[in-house]
């Protein structure tokens, strides 16, 4: 059945008009699929025989949200540390004292499949009720070959239960396991062990590393990065997020679909990372809740033509965050983006975070039928309030859900 929704402000993010904007558009949707996007009045006579109408009154129509990066399969909580980092302490210290993503894991690892899942669908929710469409989910919360494979798996059932796309990263390189005597043996471990094992099982889109002084270092995040992308998986990265460590060249070497954070990123590493047309994901949440005081470098990465995604980054740790309008408002203030940006950062390069800017991210023919309806005169409404959702209604796969 094919259903038209017209009378709509259409947000199609496509290049050519800020936002793309369609200011009387209408759009043709059937099995799923974008059919048609443009001016009502041009729309083909063909497409209204027998097809649903939905109109819009005059709201804006954007692409369903794609949140690219975030932790949201986990147990446990953090909030002491949030105590303690408010007292002073620095998330290298807590970490180094064996909190940090260790404390994430030891819960990870206690909680059942059920209590894990029930606690992702909460997130889940959340965010759809923010627009998502899309989501990417890391593991990273297991260490050990067990706990790694369940969260993917309980990423990648959660479809099965909501409305949503979703792309599961394996984060092989997060933290090192106090039971391995080195990094190097665990890296080892990693590569020859639970990796196979995550692409026998199909279980993995991609993979990540954590590249930082506290973490793996750029040789040992290149060994895993090889040895993924020899089997077929392409590469996102944990780069310069703490202090200046090499993760965005790394990036840049081996084409990633993507390097996260940047906070710190060295100037000359960024001519790379344009040359390889990777994704800069900014993560506003972490670095509100962190309190970090270095911006990622938004000015260059403009210059550069460094296309900017932005993401929730959702984990207990450092970005405790399930709104990506909120996350939209904060690239605002505190990174300087504009709100077409901030946008764009949600739709169509957070698709191209994930590989996947030829199926969704924006409104055009040929597209999934992923898009938001929202009680909203203009886009930039989206990204200028904070902790308001206008309203807002999702359709999945050319259905409301
Ligand atoms: O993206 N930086 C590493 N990973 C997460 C934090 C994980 C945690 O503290 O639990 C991040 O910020
Ligand atoms: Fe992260």
């Amino acid at each position: 059945m094919r259903s038209i929704w017209t009378n709509a402000r259409l947000v199609t993010m496509a290049s050519g008009a800020p936002y793309g904007l369609v200011e009387d558009g209408a759009l043709v949707v059937g099995d799923g699929e974008i059919l048609w996007v443009g001016e009502r009045e041009a729309l083909p006579a063909t497409f209204a025989r027998g097809a649903e109408i939905h109109d819009a009154g005059g709201r804006c129509i954007t692409p369903g949200l794609v949140d690219c990066h975030t932790h949201l399969v986990y147990a446990g909580d953090r909030s002491r540390e949030f105590e303690q980092r408010l007292r002073g302490a620095s998330y290298g210290d807590i970490a180094r004292r064996g909190g940090g993503i260790l404390a994430t894991v030891q819960a990870t690892r206690a909680a059942s499949d059920e209590a894990l899942a029930a606690a992702a669908d909460t997130r889940v929710r959340a965010l759809q009720r923010d627009g998502v469409t899309t989501l990417e989910v890391k593991s990273g919360y297991g260490l050990d070959r067990e706990t790694e494979l369940r969260m993917l798996r309980i990423a990648r059932a959660l479809p099965a239960r909501h409305p949503l796309r979703v792309r599961t990263t394996y984060l092989g390189l997060h933290a090192l396991d106090p039971r391995w005597p080195n990094a190097d043996a665990y890296v080892d471990f990693v590569c020859e062990d639970v990796l196979p094992a995550v692409v026998a099982e199909r279980l993995a889109d991609a993979v990540d590393a954590f590249c930082e002084s506290i973490a793996f270092s750029p040789e040992q995040c290149a060994r895993f990065f090889q040895r993924s992308q020899a089997l077929g998986l392409p590469v996102k990265v944990h780069a310069d997020q703490l202090l200046p460590s090499g993760g965005t060249a790394l990036a840049a070497r081996f084409g990633a679909l993507s390097a996260d954070h940047l906070e710190h990123v060295r100037e000359e590493d960024l001519a790379a990372l344009a040359g390889a047309g990777t994704v800069a994901v900014l993560l506003p949440g972490a670095h509100y809740f962190l309190r970090e005081t270095h911006r990622p470098p938004v000015g260059r990465l403009r210059e550069l033509g460094v296309p900017i995604a932005l993401a929730t980054d959702c984990n207990p740790g450092t970005s405790p965050l399930v709104s990506p309008l909120l996350a939209m408002n904060l690239a605002c203030t505190l990174f300087g983006l504009s709100p077409e940006e901030a946008l764009r950062g949600f739709t169509a390069n957070a698709a191209r975070a994930l590989g996947l800017d030829d199926m969704i991210g924006t409104l055009a023919a040929g597209r999934k039928a992923d898009f938001v309806i929202w009680d909203a005169e203009h886009p930039r409404q989206l990204a200028a309030t904070i902790g308001i959702n206008p309203g807002a209604i999702v359709v999945f796969d050319g259905r409301v859900t």
